[in-house]
């Protein structure tokens, strides 16, 4: 396949966060609250047994009032800077940002980041179709 699929983010590699389960309405069996500082980060990795176009769906909930910025990155390119990921209404409330991505036919890695003190939103999954 073209790597579709759903890939939990607490089956992520994760850097400066921690698996929690806390909040309701999570798919899986928890979700990632990363670090409340830029760099906070989780990254999956995706097998595509093709190049191929597609498009990746970030499930998150932002509990504040204010955005939750990331940079995505794939295969060590930023492809999207400062992505915004405004306010869910509360830390149960999951919503899905979407961008175009390109995979490589072989290992792929998908990084989401955080790009403010404030770190990212908490992460529940990606999903790519
Ligand atoms: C709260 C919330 C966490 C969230 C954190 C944050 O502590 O319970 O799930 O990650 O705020 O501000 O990032």
């Amino acid at each position: 396949s073209g790597g579709s699929g759903v890939y939990q983010a607490e089956e992520a590699r994760i850097s400066q966060g921690v698996v929690e389960n806390n909040h309701t309405g999570y798919s899986g069996t928890g979700f990632v609250n990363l670090a409340n500082i830029a760099g906070s980060y989780a990254e999956w990795t995706i097998q595509s047994g093709t190049a191929v176009g597609a498009t990746l769906d970030l499930r998150y909930a932002n509990g504040t009032t204010m955005d939750r910025p990331m940079d995505i990155i794939v295969n060590g390119t930023r492809i999207a800077t400062g992505r915004s990921f405004p306010p869910t209404a509360n830390w149960d409330t999951w919503t899905t940002t979407s961008l175009p991505i390109t995979l490589k036919a072989g290992t792929n890695t998908i990084r989401a980041i955080s790009t403010t003190g404030d770190g990212g939103p908490n992460l529940d999954k990606i999903t790519i179709h």
